[in-house]
């Protein structure tokens, strides 16, 4: 099974950033493309521009959820939405939690059990799900988020456990930096966000890891890519860390 073989996706977190660049990436691949997100003035310029079918909800109404993706016969999912917030928890807005859990846990665990059984019924498909190197790595000041990812990674491991015997990949993206909203939006201050996260800083684009997909899927399906850890070249991860 390539690329090629495959012909449905699913993509969330659609309409910017990392989603965004999948989607384009996969529809120029003469995939259809299910493209999930809430912002639909996004979704419908997606659509246009490349012919994905675009889906406006809420993925983590698990209800909505269902409803969308109930009558599709995916071969590839590729669970991407995601939320972050950088800061102390003892000092972070309270619902941030639940917000990051929601999304980055919760959703994309409802998401897999909905699309799981008619791969394993069609003994087809590949399914990525977006972690983070602070899921792997520990990195200051990202203790929801970072946790979120830990339980992506983990939740894959064993998912490919479950399934194993049936023709279903799996792989864990990780990136580091990659330059999309995702800063601005967690901060509610898009300049600010540019400022600390990204100015003076190599990242990675969107299309780097649309394109590292891309990869993954290409290969025979006696091939996993298990994990895709991606990092600007200038990004390293470990260190120790002293009080003064
Ligand atoms: N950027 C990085 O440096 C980086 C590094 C490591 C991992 N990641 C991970 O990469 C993934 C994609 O992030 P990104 O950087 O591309 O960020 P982004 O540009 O902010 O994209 C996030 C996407 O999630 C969607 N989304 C958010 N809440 C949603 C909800 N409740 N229901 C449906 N869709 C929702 C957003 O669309 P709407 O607002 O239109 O719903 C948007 O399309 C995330 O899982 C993130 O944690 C990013």
């Amino acid at each position: 099974m390539t690329v090629t073989d495959y012909k449905t996706a699913i993509v969330t977190g659609a309409s910017s950033g990392i989603g965004d660049a999948v989607c384009r990436m996969l529809a120029g691949k003469c995939m259809t493309v299910h493209a999930l997100a809430r912002r639909t003035d996004r979704l419908e310029a997606l659509a246009a521009e490349t012919g994905a079918i675009p889906h406006a909800v809420d993925v983590t109404d698990a209800e909505a959820l269902a409803n969308v993706v109930g009558g599709i016969e995916a071969d590839v999912l590729v669970n991407n939405a995601g939320t972050t917030f950088n800061g102390k928890l003892d000092t972070m807005p309270p619902e941030r939690i639940d917000q990051i859990l929601d999304l980055n846990v919760r959703a994309m665990m409802q998401l897999t059990r909905l699309v799981l059984p008619g791969m394993r019924a069609r003994n087809r498909g590949h399914v990525f799900l977006t972690g983070s190197c602070a899921g792997l790595w520990p990195m200051a000041g990202s203790a929801p988020y970072a946790a979120s990812k830990a339980a992506v990674s983990q939740f894959l491991n064993i998912l490919r456990l479950d399934t194993l015997g049936t023709k279903i990949r799996w792989t864990e993206i990780v990136p580091g930096r990659v330059e999309t909203e995702i800063f601005g939006l967690a901060m509610g201050d898009a300049e600010a966000a540019r400022k600390a996260f990204l100015e003076g800083k190599e990242a990675l684009q969107p299309t780097d890891i649309a394109e590292s997909i891309g990869f993954a899927l290409s290969l025979p399906d006696r091939a996993t890519l298990a994990r895709m850890e991606i990092y600007p070249t200038r990004q390293a991860v470990g260190g120790f860390a002293y009080a003064d």
